[in-house]
């Protein structure tokens, strides 16, 4: 296993920390350290991550005043060093940075676009773990993609929404960007009273202050941070003690999952059939995929508009206007299929997209709808009565390689991606099919994964010959000869 985030890595970081802070007489003299990279060298987005550290833990504590659009920032991350560093770089795109600290001491900084140089005063040795504290302040930015929508942090009418994929958190945390990066957050957001603030996970405070409210968000389990949110408004807010289907120890009834959800008050009547469903979808999703990875589920819905898309954040997707049950389908599964089980780079989006979009076709053909087969076959045909804007893009390029990163939203990558999986169950038949669903979701939990670890374990676990569903479906140029 390749899992980063999920090996122990207190103890070896310690014993590393012992050995090298004895041969070096500990971090005091700059001895061999060097620059942390400046990126990942993510094909897509190069910039896009940092070099030389992984984050364990994020604390963020925002204030904001809607009135002004003003916020106030400080972001506390804790992460561990791969290498001896003279100095590190964190993404952070817009704000002004007022003061930086590594383990208590002011360090020095500069910035350059996205990149906030970090020199710390003095060398972080291999494998030791580090607290930086980012004060910072400021409008934060709305990000336009490549492919045009928009991201990073977006004021609504009363409040402000932040959504990050692939690369808009930064308008609003320092961090280190890109997914192949997990972490996990405490997110405290203060806010005038009379506006409710939500974020990822679970609320374990909500306190008054000074007149003032303070949330207090925790998010349980791993998160790459394009899944990080934060919804500031008057949003109508419901909570309910839990979903069925974590599946709990064999045997005892299932756990419950608690149900939180946030909606615009306009569109609380609109948005409550498919909010009805979480339950539904969350046990429906438990028994296709395996547990539901996550500790608290939920929805964000913002005013229409808002965005022009609808995004998976990590327990509580957002919506933008009132969402249908498919696209809760959609996001929901990605709870599973690119939230726990991540991709490795922005290539791999159809890791995430291609298996939510099946999902929708599964969550169908489970209801009586259209059959997977039948969907696979109207796609294949281009029928506009099952996808009415069929128009042959689903062929543009193979889905497990967009031409750039303005294309790793497009059709193929959700459709073709689905196709793939469909030819990988015509080929294996259901039985296997479903235990390779669940097997994925339960190898790569909270972890990473790219499409060759896909193919690789798809492979391996049902024992076909699948090279030619590869070569033609997910690598391929053009539409496929045959279905
Ligand atoms: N990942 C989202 C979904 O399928 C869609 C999405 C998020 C998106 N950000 C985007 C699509 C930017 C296009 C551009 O649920
Ligand atoms: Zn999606």
């Amino acid at each position: 296993m390749d899992l980063r985030r999920t090996a122990p890595r207190t103890a070896p970081a310690l014993a590393v920390l012992l050995v090298l802070g004895l041969a070096t007489g500990c971090s005091g003299g700059a001895v061999d350290g060097s620059p942390g990279a400046a990126g990942l060298r993510d094909r897509y987005f190069p910039k896009a991550g940092n070099g030389g550290y992984q984050v364990d833990h994020y604390g963020i504590r925002l204030d904001y005043t809607p009135d002004t659009g003003r916020l106030t920032g400080t972001a506390e991350i804790t992460a561990t060093a791969e290498q001896a560093l003279s100095s590190f770089h964190l993404d952070f795109d817009g704000m002004d940075v007022d003061e930086v600290e590594v383990d208590g001491k002011g360090a020095r900084f500069n910035r350059a676009g996205q990149e906030l140089t970090v020199r710390p005063s003095g060398e972080l040795v291999k494998g030791r773990t580090f607290r930086t504290v980012v004060r910072y302040s400021g409008v934060p930015r709305t990000v336009e993609d490549p492919d045009g929508s928009e991201e990073g942090w977006i004021e609504t009418a009363d409040g402000a929404v932040a959504v990050g994929e692939p690369v808009g958190s930064m308008a609003w945390f320092p961090g280190n960007h890109h997914p192949s990066d997990k972490a996990l957050y405490d997110v405290e957001i203060t806010v005038p009273k009379g506006y409710e603030a939500v974020s990822n996970g679970v609320l374990k405070a909500r306190t008054e202050r000074a007149g003032r409210s303070v949330f207090q968000w925790h998010a349980a389990e791993p998160m790459a941070s394009y899944l990080a949110t934060v919804a500031i408004g008057r949003y109508d807010v419901r909570t309910s003690p839990g979903a069925a289907g974590t599946g709990g120890s064999a045997g005892a009834a299932p756990s419950a999952v608690p149900v939180y959800t946030a909606v615009e008050p306009g569109l609380v009547k609109k948005s409550a059939p498919a909010l009805a469903r979480i339950p539904d979808v969350v046990a429906w999703g438990s028994r296709r995929f395996g547990p539901y990875p996550f500790s608290s589920v939920g929805a964000i819905v913002v005013p229409d508009g808002t965005l022009g898309y609808a995004l998976e954040t990590q327990t509580r997707p957002v919506f933008s206007g009132a969402p249908d049950a498919d696209l809760m389908v959609h996001e929901m599964a990605h709870q599973w299929f690119g939230n726990s089980v991540s991709p490795k780079s922005w290539r791999d989006m159809w890791l995430n997209e291609g298996f939510a979009t099946y999902a929708e076709w599964l969550w169908a053909e489970d209801r009586g709808g259209l059959t997977a087969e039948e969907r696979f076959d109207a796609f294949y045909d281009e029928d506009t009565d099952v996808d009415p804007e069929a128009d042959g893009s689903y062929w543009d390029f193979p889905p497990a390689d967009p031409p750039g990163p303005e294309h790793i939203s497009d059709d193929p990558v959700y459709y073709r991606g689905a196709m793939v999986l469909h030819k990988v169950r015509q080929k294996v038949g259901d039985k296997a099919f479903f235990a390779l669903l669940r097997g994925w979701a339960a190898a790569r939990r909270h972890g990473n994964a790219s499409t060759a670890d896909f193919t690789a374990y798809a492979d391996r676990t049902t024992g076909e010959d699948l090279s030619a569903i590869w070569r033609v479906w997910l690598e391929g140029d053009g539409k496929p000869d045959h279905r």
